[in-house]
């Protein structure tokens, strides 16, 4: 297949490059491809003609997205608009990556795709009007909905934690936030899959496994080596960051249950696997 991909040069993008380049033939663009300049997407789009576009770029800043919300919309929602205008065209699939953060997080148990989203800040905003575009655009596409990312490439929790850990040493993280860690190899690899299946449609994709980041962050320190390192358990409030975060995110993966698709590996052995390939 020839596959556009955008946002490549981030976390979930660059693995994406990678698992994909094997078999495809792969268009990576990042910054040099503005998702928002509507021109520029159609012409490449038309000039490339590739049979598949992942949307793997976003402003994905949460407290950055609070305090400039004009420019989440523009990136999270006209971006991905301007994708799907350009997929119509040349009839394109479309594989569109969202968020965990487009519920409220007031659920005590896993949100199914069927769940109705309801976004308490404008990061969660802005991806779910993206979302809307590609499903009032197009018929053939994925809209994938994941959640805390780690990966090699990029800033991410992970590497946070880490860095905090050996300048610091000690942290202090929030124990009221629970979701589900999920690494971007596996979910590249994951999408690569789906791809394959030509059951379109909305999935969540998470690894397995539900964790506070309380909790996460003390399984990465444990294993990393650095089980030592004192961590505070403090509540959301205490941050005090210019957006709320959903007390409560974790995804279902129904959809890929339903696919007979496997389902990804818990968390924890994500977290194994990163920590041996990044070495
Ligand atoms: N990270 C998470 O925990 C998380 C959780 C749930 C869902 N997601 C979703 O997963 C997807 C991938 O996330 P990620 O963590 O890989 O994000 P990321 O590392 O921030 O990568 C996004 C990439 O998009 C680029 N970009 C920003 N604005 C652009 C524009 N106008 N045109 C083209 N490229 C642009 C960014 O460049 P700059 O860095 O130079 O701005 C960056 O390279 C996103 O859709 C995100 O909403 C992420």
């Amino acid at each position: 297949m020839r596959i556009v991909v955008t946002g490549a040069s981030g976390q979930l993008g660059h693995d994406l490059v990678d698992n994909l380049r094997h078999d495809n033939e792969v268009f990576p663009f990042d910054l040099d491809l503005d998702i928002t300049d509507a021109g520029a997407v159609d012409e490449k789009i038309v000039e490339i003609k590739p049979d598949a576009v992942i949307n793997a770029a976003a402003y994905t800043d949460v407290d950055g997205c609070e305090l400039h919300p004009d420019l989440a919309l523009k990136v999270n929602a006209d971006g991905a608009e301007n994708l799907s205008l350009a997929c119509r065209k040349t009839g394109a699939i479309m594989v569109h990556v969202s968020t965990d953060f487009v519920f409220d997080g007031n659920k005590k148990q896993p949100y199914t795709e069927d769940d109705k989203p309801n976004p308490i800040n404008m990061y969660g905003r802005s991806k779910l009007v993206g979302e809307e575009h590609v499903r009032s655009l197009l018929s053939s596409y994925y809209i994938v909905r994941t959640a805390w990312l780690f990966g090699m490439h990029g800033a991410n929790f992970v590497k946070s934690i880490i860095r905090s850990a050996d300048e610091k040493g000690e942290l202090a993280v929030v124990t009221d936030q629970a979701g589900s860690p999920t690494y971007s190899r596996d979910l590249a690899e994951k999408i690569a899959e789906l791809m394959k299946s030509g059951f379109f449609g909305l999935y969540h994709i998470t690894n397995a496994g539900i964790c506070s980041w309380f909790e996460f962050a003390e399984a990465i320190l444990a294993k990393s080596g650095r089980g030592h390192v004192k961590i505070r358990p403090i509540t959301s409030g205490e941050l005090d960051r210019p957006a709320i975060r959903p007390a409560y995110s974790v995804l279902k993966n129904g959809q890929l249950e339903k696919r007979g698709i496997p389902l990804l590996r818990p968390y924890e052995e994500a977290l194994e696997a990163y920590f041996k390939e990044s070495l």
